[in-house]
C-alpha cells in the first residue's frame, strides 16, 4: 500500500478532477491521505484563472522540496510530486525550469495516464516526465467505473474546455476546446452515484449549459435542459444542481427545467463579470447588460424563489468610475443570494493583458471592496429572510466542532446543527432558527430528526 497525497486548488473541476486521478492511481496500490508528510506521492492539482492562484503552487512546491528531502535522508523512502491541472498546462516547462525535483506534470486532459507516467518517472535523473497535450484519446473514456463512494452530494463532469474566449480568462488555453461528454455515459455515471449513496449532483462544466449531448443512436442532440430532465428520472436522485453557466447559453428548455423539475434545486450561478456594456464588450462576452436582465426576469418569473450567484471582474482594462457604478446599478437591480468578485488579474496570453488602458491597483483595491460591501450586504439580507423557515436540507458530513453536522439547503447555504454522524445523508426538514453571513443555524426537535427521510 502507497500513500497519496492530493491538494486541490481552484475550481470544482478540479475537485472532481481530484477524485479521478486517486480513482486511476487506486488500481496501482495508492491510499488517500491527510498527512503530505507520510505520502509517497503528492499531487498538486493546480489552479491558473488568477495570478495568486498560480503563485501558491510555486510556494507549495518549495514546501514539499523539503519534505521529500527529509523522507530521502531520514527515512531512506521516495516521495514523488506531482504538478496537475491548469498551472501544469500553462507552465510545464517553467515548472520544470524552477522546481526540477517535480516528478510529473500533467495537464488537465491526460491525468487518466497517470499511472504511465509514475512508472516513467525516475526521481535520481532529476528531470520531470511531461504530459500535456491535448489529445486524441478522451479521458472520461479511460476513467475506471468503479470508484469509492462519494458521499450524499456528489459532483459530475459533464462538459469541459470553452470556446467563448472572454478575453481575460485562461481556461480556452489551459483546458482546451469545448467538450461535451455523451449522454449515456452521464446517465450511466449518475446511476452508479445514486447506487452508491449519492442523492444530490452537481453538474460540472467551465461553460456547463453549453452542454450539448447526442442521445443513443436516434436521439437527436440534447441540450442541459433535456439533461436534467432525464437525470431527474433516475430513482433516488433527489436533486439536481450545474455550474458554470453562460448568460448566452441560457435556452428557453433549460429556464423551464427550472420550473417544471423539483428535484432542480432554487439555485444558479449565472456568471455576468460586469454591468456595463462597454466593457462587456471588451470581455467579449457578447450580450448587454439588459440581456441579463432578462434572463434573470424569465427565470424569476418561472422559479420566483431562484436564489442568484454570480461573479464579477472589477478594474478591467479600461473600466471607468461610470462602467463601475454600471456594475453597482447592476447588482443593486439584480439581488444575489451570494456571489464572487475579483479584481482583475493580467493573464498571459489572454488577449486583455495586452489591452489599453490597465488600471491602477489602489482603484482596483476600492472597487471591489465597495462592490463586496454591497454583495455581503445582500447575501446577509438573503440569509435573513430565510430565518423561521423550515426547509428541505441534506446532511453532508460531520460540522467543525464535535457532536455538529452540517448540510445544505435548496438555495445552497451552509447549515450547521448538533446532530449525529449518523444522519449524514438524510434530507432534514429543519426550522432555520439562526442567520449568519455566510451560514445558516438550526435545532431540529426530536420529531424532524425522526421523521427525515
Ligand atoms: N482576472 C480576474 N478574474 C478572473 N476570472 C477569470 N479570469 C479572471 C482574470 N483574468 C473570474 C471570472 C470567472 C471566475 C471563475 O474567475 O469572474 O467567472
Ligand atoms: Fe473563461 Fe469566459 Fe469560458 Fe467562462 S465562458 S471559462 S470566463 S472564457
Amino acid at each position: 500500500m502507497k500513500k497519496l497525497y492530493i491538494k486541490t486548488f481552484g475550481c470544482q473541476m478540479n475537485v472532481y478532477d481530484s477524485e479521478r486521478m486517486a480513482d486511476v492511481l487506486a488500481p496501482t496500490g495508492y491510499v488517500q491521505t491527510d498527512a503530505p508528510e507520510d505520502a509517497d506521492m503528492v499531487i498538486l492539482n493546480t489552479c491558473h484563472i488568477r495570478e495568486k492562484a498560480s503563485e501558491k503552487v510555486f510556494s507549495d512546491l518549495g514546501r514539499l522540496r523539503t519534505l521529500k528531502q527529509r523522507a530521502a535522508e531520514q527515512q531512506n523512502r521516495q516521495m514523488l510530486i506531482a504538478v496537475a491541472g491548469c498551472v501544469a498546462q500553462a507552465e510545464g516547462e517553467e515548472i520544470t525550469r524552477r522546481a526540477p525535483y517535480v516528478d510529473m506534470v500533467v495537464g488537465p486532459q491526460t491525468y487518466h495516464r497517470l499511472p504511465e507516467l509514475v512508472a516513467r518517472a525516475d526521481p535520481s535523473a532529476r528531470k520531470s516526465v511531461v504530459d500535456t497535450e491535448f489529445p486524441q484519446e478522451v479521458k472520461f473514456d479511460f476513467l475506471p467505473e468503479e470508484a469509492a463512494p462519494r458521499g450524499p452530494a456528489a459532483f459530475l463532469s459533464v462538459q469541459e474546455g470553452c470556446d467563448k474566449f472572454c478575453s481575460f480568462c485562461v481556461v480556452p488555453y489551459t483546458r482546451g476546446a469545448e467538450f461535451s461528454r455523451p449522454a449515456d455515459q452521464i446517465l450511466a455515471e449518475a446511476r452508479r452515484l445514486v447506487a452508491s449513496g449519492t442523492r444530490e449532483i452537481t453538474l460540472l462544466g467551465q461553460n456547463v449549459n453549453a452542454w450539448h449531448g447526442q442521445a443513443g443512436n436516434n436521439g437527436g442532440v440534447w441540450g442541459l435542459g433535456r439533461l436534467l430532465r432525464e437525470l431527474a428520472e433516475i430513482d433516488g436522485l433527489d436533486r439536481l444542481r450545474y455550474t458554470t453557466s453562460h448568460p448566452l447559453d441560457m435556452d428557453e428548455e433549460l429556464m423551464t427545467a427550472h420550473r417544471d423539475l423539483p428535484a432542480l434545486m432554487p439555485y444558479l450561478h449565472l456568471p455576468v463579470q460586469a454591468g456595463s456594456d462597454k466593457i462587456l464588450a471588451a470581455m467579449n462576452r457578447r450580450h448587454k447588460a439588459d440581456d441579463y436582465r432578462r434572463i434573470i426576469d424569465r427565470l424569476r418569473e418561472l422559479r420566483p424563489d431562484i436564489a442568484l450567484s454570480g461573479d464579477f471582474i472589477v478594474g478591467f482594462p479600461g473600466e471607468s468610475d461610470r462602467d463601475f457604478a454600471d456594475t453597482i446599478k447592476l447588482v443593486s437591480d439584480i439581488g444575489y443570494a451570494s456571489a464572487y468578485s475579483f479584481k482583475y488579474s493580467a493573464r498571459p496570453g489572454t488577449p486583455a493583458s495586452g489591452a489599453g488602458e490597465q488600471i491602477e491597483e489602489k482603484v482596483k483595491s476600492d472597487r471591489l471592496a465597495a462592490l463586496q460591501q454591497l454583495l455581503d450586504a445582500q447575501q446577509l439580507a438573503f440569509n435573513k429572510k430565510c430565518e423561521g423557515m423550515t426547509m428541505p436540507v441534506l446532511i453532508e458530513k460531520q460540522g467543525g466542532r464535535d457532536g455538529q453536522i452540517t448540510g445544505r439547503s435548496p438555495f445552497m447555504q451552509s447549515v450547521y446543527l448538533e446532530g449525529e454522524a449518523s444522519w449524514i445523508g438524510r434530507i432534514m426538514e429543519l426550522e432555520i432558527t439562526q442567520a449568519r453571513q455566510n451560514s445558516l443555524w438550526s435545532a431540529p426537535s426530536d420529531a424532524a430528526a425522526k421523521g427525515a427521510a
